[in-house]
């Protein structure tokens, strides 16, 4: 089976675009492929976080992996900061990136502009603890939003640097973007993506948010100030409608081809209405199972520990092959 790596930073609460771009994705990849799913919380410190919520975020996520389906007898859960080898491997990959390539990432150039008192090293070379997490694995397939594209260019070159040097070393990884549901975008500015460290939260949707908080959210969702209310899919002359047609779409299963004649001579409001309700259908029965499964820390414990056993005993094997390759001593 071909192995598949991903992963949700816990720098906030997952999303509808978290669950819309990658978990509904990651579920449905399971029973075909060998898929190992993390919380990357090594990636999450190179914003600064609090302690606290941190702590919780991370309990949160693995508890929402579960309840939206990613089974642990089928796939490999665990925590990053569980598995050393990522961070082992990350230096000795920092080795091997050049800081042109790192300049170049447009992630780091946003990401940097928004946190412009806290522009540290590991922000910068993010991308290799990405490279990292993928090539310890030898993943064949990273499902990855656009935004992540180019992230994974660089784990391949990074890659291809090392074996040209030393022979095969490493699987070159190809990325998977879904063709349809990759983008959730911001409520208010649908611009730009739905993100859960936006600091205005009527820009996103928590996949924990109460209902009636989230219906709020949706009915008060920008919609598009062109002449005629028309409804219908163009996200670049009508993004905010376009945004909720797709939210639509993927809550419902029904293609938005299908949807578009239902609303021809609807309101926003209406579509806004349906959108909300379709959500919380989708999420509540989650929402139900998340409360049993965060309330049973023994298990959750247990998830991460034989998730963390199973995914270093994978890793450690790479990582041998890397420190033989270039010529450290093994420990006698
Ligand atoms: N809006 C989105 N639409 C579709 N997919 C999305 N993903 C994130 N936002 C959307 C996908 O979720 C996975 C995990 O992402 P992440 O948590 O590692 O980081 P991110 O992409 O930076 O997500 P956020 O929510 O925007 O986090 P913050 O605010 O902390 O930066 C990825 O597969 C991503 O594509």
């Amino acid at each position: 089976k071909p192995v598949v790596l991903s992963g949700c930073q816990p720098s906030g609460q997952l999303t509808l675009g978290n669950y819309m771009g990658a978990l509904k994705q990651w579920v449905s990849m399971q029973d075909d492929h060998d898929c190992l799913y993390m919380i990357v919380d090594l990636h999450a410190i190179t914003v600064r976080q609090d302690p606290k919520q941190l702590f919780d975020a991370c309990l949160d996520g693995l508890a929402l992996y579960l309840a939206c389906g990613i089974d642990p007898q089928k796939s490999t859960i665990f925590m990053q900061s569980h598995v050393p080898e990522h961070a082992q491997l990350s230096w000795v990959l920092n080795c091997y990136a050049q800081m042109g390539e790192l300049n170049r990432m447009t992630q780091f150039k946003d990401k940097s502009a928004k946190n412009e008192n806290n522009i540290n090293v590991g922000l910068y070379s993010y991308p290799v603890l990405q490279a990292a997490d993928i090539l310890a694995y030898q993943a064949d397939k990273v499902p990855v939003g656009e935004d992540q594209k180019q992230h994974l260019e660089l784990t391949r070159d990074i890659a291809t640097r090392v074996n040209n040097l030393y022979g095969d070393v490493f699987k070159l990884p190809d990325p998977y973007i879904p063709d349809f549901g990759a983008r959730i975008m911001s409520l208010q500015e649908p611009e730009k993506k739905m993100s859960k460290s936006d600091v205005n939260p009527n820009n996103f949707i928590g996949l924990l948010e109460d209902p009636k908080k989230l219906t709020k959210k949706i009915k008060r969702a920008v919609t598009d100030s062109d002449e005629q209310a028309n409804i219908y899919f163009n996200p670049q002359e009508k993004p905010g409608v376009s945004n909720l047609l797709s939210l639509l779409s993927l809550s419902t299963g029904k293609s938005v081809k299908e949807l578009e004649p239902e609303y021809t001579d609807k309101m926003y409001g209406h579509l806004k209405g349906d959108v909300a309700e379709a959500v919380v259908s989708l999420i509540t029965p989650i929402q139900e199972k998340y409360a049993q499964i965060r309330a049973d820390r023994p298990f959750l414990d247990e998830v991460m520990r034989s998730g963390a056993e199973k995914a270093s005993e994978r890793a450690s094997v790479t990582l041998k092959k890397v420190y033989d390759a270039v010529g450290f001593i093994p420990k006698p």
